[in-house]
């Protein structure tokens, strides 16, 4: 654990930065009380003015019997998968920018310091939390299919899904809705100009950036198929196709470029003129669908977030096209029927009956889920109490039911490990909760050359073939087929939690269809389970999507709690991967407790 400071010039407020190295299953008391006197003697060190000496503002109660501390900060944070550009937003607060400023900022610096993820092409959803008005909204920036889509887009003459299609080709590109979202953001809910947000993502490009272990480790990971891309072999690679190595200075200048026609031009500098003249000369080299009409056509949606109630909390997270809110609340529902508190965190009767209830969810997800503007999706029956208490009657306590005996539902009348997530609260308590993702790791692998961005491959996110899974194993519907314009089912789930009326916690993941089940288990650790932010995001995870018939696990559930989810039919898969990785904020007493989840390297929260 290590601890900065900065003193800014008027000596009054500090920067506290502490990334969590603290690994999950190891650390022992003697260990952790350590840690604890580190904390302490830091925090009064460094952050003595802000945290400690204050009588009005007595230091925030954490529950020290946790193994795992957040880190905490007094008037802004963001906890982001990368540190550079939680840095970044950090001083966009620091400058005094709002919640959503710092988003928009942290958003297009991810585009440069985390290209796994990070990006300009891609889409996604963020979720707001207004001070003012005290009201949530959501904004929409999904990709959409371009108008060349059909359903039958990536099957063969035998009518099979072309898997190669699907993932690494330029018709695995959907219209990208990135920019215009971070935009439309800032013009309606930021307080800053597009020249103050882009300028640090542009200096980070312009100037370069040092390679993070994190940084190489995510290089070579994808090489073999990034450098089957002749420009992504350019970008991604140094002259003669060696990989950058860690303290190597990495430098963007084509991506520089695009961002400062985005800067310059707003959403025109991207949908049309030479950044969009580039993209559609790629799309044509390589029978991509996506022309300049559609880069023209592109609008992001506004939207009701899906709203739910859990014991005393409220939740608010993302609405469709988006599966993610509904079965989080679909679930949080039918839990809500058993006292999950006395069964014992991740005890084998708990973790039953979680599994239980998201075979459940996953099977509507199949059927029922998909693009709001094109098909019918029944959220209000999903999301309703009266249906979860049907479907607990489903639930044996103590039997797993085999996924092929469980259907979607009747309604009663009336989606790897890719992706990422960032929160922000500012010091006007506006909160974003941001999920944004090119699909895969490095999308399609295909970079548009001239411009240094990479093309997404969310079009696998649609059903290819209804009835069969996707890219995440997911099967999705008739509700999910590839029409023109129509956005793909996502999983993204950033999501809110109300306590009193006030918010209470931010959090989001990436990981396809492990995303909606990270969630709900983040969320469940710290309502039911009273857990601090860190203690509940480096707790153990399970995830079911009802199709396979599998119960992941990650290590650290222990072979006695497996042997009897074994015992009760449960079919049990431990995990050679860990689930998710959230970025969470909780928001308590005027405290600003943060969390990185530390199951991928390189994650950082920043706060003052
Ligand atoms: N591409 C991952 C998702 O939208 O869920």
């Amino acid at each position: 654990m290590r601890c900065k400071a900065k003193r800014l010039k008027s000596g009054l407020t500090v920067t506290l930065t502490i990334p969590l190295t603290i690994t999950t299953e190891t650390i022992h008391v003697n260990t952790f009380r350590r840690l604890l006197l580190a904390l302490a003697s830091c925090s009064a060190l460094l952050a003595g003015p802000a945290l400690c000496r204050d009588a009005d503002n007595p230091i925030p109660i954490i529950n020290f019997q946790q193994r795992f501390l957040p880190v905490v900060a007094r008037h802004g944070m963001i906890a982001s998968p990368e540190r550079l550009a939680a840095e970044v937003g950090t001083q966009i607060l620091q400058n005094g920018g709002n919640a959503v400023d710092a988003a928009v900022a942290t958003g297009f610096a991810l585009g440069v310091s985390y290209p796994r993820a990070g990006n300009l092409g891609g889409g996604g959803f963020m979720l707001i939390h207004l001070a003012e008005g005290d009201r949530q909204t959501l904004i929409d920036y999904r990709e959409t299919a371009p108008a060349a889509a059909r359903p039958d887009l990536f099957l063969d003459k035998k009518g099979e899904i072309d898997r190669s299609l699907e993932f690494f080709s330029h018709q695995s590109t959907g219209v990208p809705g990135t920019v215009a979202g971070l935009l439309y953001a800032l013009e309606k809910y930021g307080s800053m100009t597009r020249e103050q947000v882009m300028a640090p993502a542009i200096a980070l490009a312009e100037r370069g950036l040092t390679v993070s272990f994190a940084l190489n480790f995510e290089f070579n990971s994808r090489a073999e198929q990034l450098r089957k891309n002749p420009e992504a072999l350019r970008l991604y690679f140094k002259p003669g196709g060696a990989p950058y190595e860690v303290g190597d200075i990495w430098r963007q200048p084509d991506l520089a470029w695009t961002l400062r026609q985005i800067q310059k031009k707003g959403r025109d500098g991207f949908y049309t003129g030479e950044v969009a003249r580039r993209i559609t000369a790629e799309m044509e080299a390589g029978d991509g669908l996506v022309t300049a009409q559609d880069l023209a056509d592109y609008r992001v949606v506004e939207r009701q977030p899906v709203r739910g109630r859990f014991r005393g909390f409220e939740i608010v997270s993302t609405p469709p096209p988006s599966s993610g809110g509904v079965h989080i609340v679909q679930m949080l529902n039918i839990l809500e029927g058993y006292d999950l508190a006395a069964m014992g965190h991740n005890s084998a009767a708990y973790l039953h009956h979680l599994a239980e209830s998201m075979k459940l969810a996953y099977a509507d997800r199949s059927r029922y889920l998909g693009d709001p503007d094109f098909t019918e999706v029944p959220v209000s029956q999903l999301t309703g109490k009266a249906y979860a208490a049907r479907q607990r009657q489903l639930i044996n306590p103590d039997r797993a039911t085999p996924s092929a005996d469980i259907y979607p539902g009747k309604m009663l009348p009336g989606e790897s490990s890719d992706t990422t997530h960032y929160s922000v609260v500012d010091r006007h308590g506006n909160v974003v909760s941001n999920t944004y993702t090119l699909n895969f790791s490095f999308g399609s692998h295909i970079a548009v050359p001239g411009t240094g961005m990479l093309l997404n491959n969310e079009m696998a996110d649609f059903a290819a073939k209804p009835g069969q899974p996707n890219a995440f194993g997911l099967i999705g519907g008739e509700a999910n087929k590839i029409e023109p314009g129509k956005r793909p089912l996502s999983s993204m789930s950033p999501t809110m939690v109300f306590r009193d009326g006030k918010p209470w916690l931010a959090t989001g993941s990436p990981g396809g269809s492990q995303i909606i089940t990270t969630v709900l288990q983040t969320l469940l650790n710290a309502m039911e389970f009273d857990m601090n932010i860190a203690a509940a995001t480096a707790g153990a995870r399970v995830h079911h999507q009802w199709m396979p018939d599998k119960l992941l696990v990650e290590r650290g559930i222990s072979p006695d709690t497996i042997k009897l989810l074994e015992n009760m039919g449960q079919q049990v898969e431990i995990g050679n991967r860990t689930l998710g990785r959230t970025q969470s904020i909780m928001l308590d007493d005027g405290w600003l407790l943060g969390a990185t989840d530390t199951r991928r390297p390189g994650g950082w929260v920043a706060g003052y």
